[in-house]
């Protein structure tokens, strides 16, 4: 598969051209960086980096105008996908949530629907921010609680909505949704049935949007699942996430059965969020990704599966909880075996391995087709060396189901203080979120702060929250 990003880049950069635009290095790193010498391997390193450092001068085509090399990577990966547009992002999934966002209110607009949508309610922060921006009507989908101690899908990171939860919800609603969202894989690698979940949508007349910022890898698995295969209308990938891509890199996927709009308006939607001088180091590391997703990537995938999965089978023998259904997460749920989720991660970083995320109740390890044999045989020792302990009971005695006061754009937009945690009951939240770690809300703008709320934010260690001024 071609590479013309970076192509473009690499011989700009060999031209040793003048450089009478921006960025303000020019291409190089003079002396006085680092103490500046030739012979300073940080500093060659730092200058052919800089070298290919560019934004959008002429010939290099423009990001969400693309007619030219982007345009044509951006179809390199759109077959890859499966999708019937790619546009990439340079800024993450949170750019591209923005603009599925914009997006659906777009659609909303020219088929006459309020701007409501039903939403999995472990939707990542920049979900919450954008539906208030937008004025977006928030109907908070909540999963079926589980009472069993050891998944812990009560936390607020996991919401698995069934395709039969989805439909009873639907069936339920006062007025219908303009779409559903869903996030899936979670930050924990549970998949939820999204092929199921799309049969629904159809059946209710509803767009499916999904973030998969943790899933770009799904489309090269054997059994594909990315939601693009799976029946989703729109979603966002993370590269930089799951695949060897450089930190930013990212796509908004519109899948051939979304309206025209979605195709006519994904530029446009995506430059309304975004920053007007974009990487193209991250532009071109997407680029190079095609050919090695093309060429490479499936077999090495399913090698890493099978690895993991090895690791897994010991684990669990060896008396670990494991949690989700990814193939390249591993998720330890580490009470029963006597550790709590940070202990574990801190014991990790003693022995230079550091994990995704941690709380109290969990352990998150994220693999790529770039770690090693070694690496893995490490882990692998390192936990199967590890003594279980008396098995920790304590776990989260909360029940989130905070009530909106007012709507999510009011309460971001409200004049705001804030105040120690334990001051706000009965207090608007004002900022977009209090999330717990990866940025999931334990309450969102607009939302009454309760009882539930502040057990809540104290089970996360969270001291703060900014609350709309009575
Ligand atoms: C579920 C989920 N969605 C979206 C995002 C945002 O992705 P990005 O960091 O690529 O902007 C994250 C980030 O961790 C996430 O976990």
């Amino acid at each position: 598969m071609d590479t013309p990003i970076y192509d473009f880049v690499k011989e700009y950069a060999a031209q040793k051209s003048i450089r009478l635009h921006m960025p303000g290095h020019k291409g190089r790193l003079i002396e006085g960086f680092l103490g500046g010498s030739d012979e300073n391997e940080d500093f060659e390193f730092l200058k052919s980096l800089y070298a290919l450092d560019i934004t959008e001068i002429n010939g290099a085509d423009v990001l969400y105008d693309s007619k030219g090399i982007i345009r044509h990577s951006e179809e390199n990966a759109a077959r890859l996908f499966g999708a019937g547009r790619t546009v990439y992002s340079a800024e993450g999934s949170s750019l591209s949530i923005r603009a599925m966002l914009f997006l659906i209110s777009l659609y909303a607009a020219s088929v006459g629907e309020k701007r409501l949508i039903a939403a999995g309610r472990n939707a990542h922060k920049s979900f919450v921010n954008a539906a208030a921006l937008l004025d977006f009507d928030v109907c908070w989908l909540y999963s079926q609680e589980k009472e069993d101690n050891l998944s812990c899908l009560s936390c607020p990171i996991s919401c698995m909505i069934t395709p039969e939860e989805l439909d009873n919800s639907l069936s339920q609603m006062p007025e219908k949704p303009v779409a559903v969202y869903i996030t899936s894989p979670d930050y924990l690698g549970n998949i939820a049935d999204i092929a199921g979940i799309s049969k629904v949508c159809e059946k209710h007349g509803i767009l499916l949007a999904i973030d998969n910022a943790h899933g770009a890898y799904l489309a090269f698995l054997k059994d594909i699942c990315h939601p693009m295969h799976e029946g989703a209308h729109i979603c966002c990938d993370s590269a930089h996430k799951t695949l060897p891509a450089l930190t930013g890199g990212g796509y908004l996927h519109i899948s051939n059965k979304a309206p025209r709009l979605f195709f006519d308006m994904a530029e446009q939607a995506m430059s309304l969020f975004a920053s007007t001088s974009p990487s193209y180091l991250i532009l071109a590391s997407l680029d190079i990704l095609n050919d090695f997703l093309f060429s490479k990537y499936p077999p090495l995938l399913e090698t890493l599966s099978v690895k993991i999965n090895t690791l897994k089978e010991k684990l669990a023998e060896r008396g670990y909880i494991l949690i989700g259904d990814e193939k390249t997460k591993l998720t330890i749920a580490p009470k029963p075996y006597g550790y709590t989720g940070y202990e574990l991660a801190d014991l990790l970083y003693k022995q230079k391995t550091v994990c995704e995320f941690a709380d109290p109740d969990h352990t998150v390890m994220m693999f790529s087709v770039q770690n090693s044999d070694k690496e893995i045989d490490a882990l692998s020792r390192a936990f199967l060396s590890l003594p279980k302990r008396k098995e920790i009971r304590a776990k989260p005695n909360f029940h989130l189901r905070p009530k909106p006061a007012m709507s999510l754009r009011e309460a971001l937009l409200a004049p705001k203080e804030e105040l120690d945690a334990s001051m706000c009951l009965g207090r608007v939240l004002a900022g977009d979120c209090v999330g717990c770690p990866p940025a999931v809300a334990v309450a969102v703008c607009g939302e009454t702060i309760d009882r539930d709320v502040i057990k809540c934010l104290e089970y996360y260690g969270i001291k703060k929250c900014s609350v709309v001024i009575k």
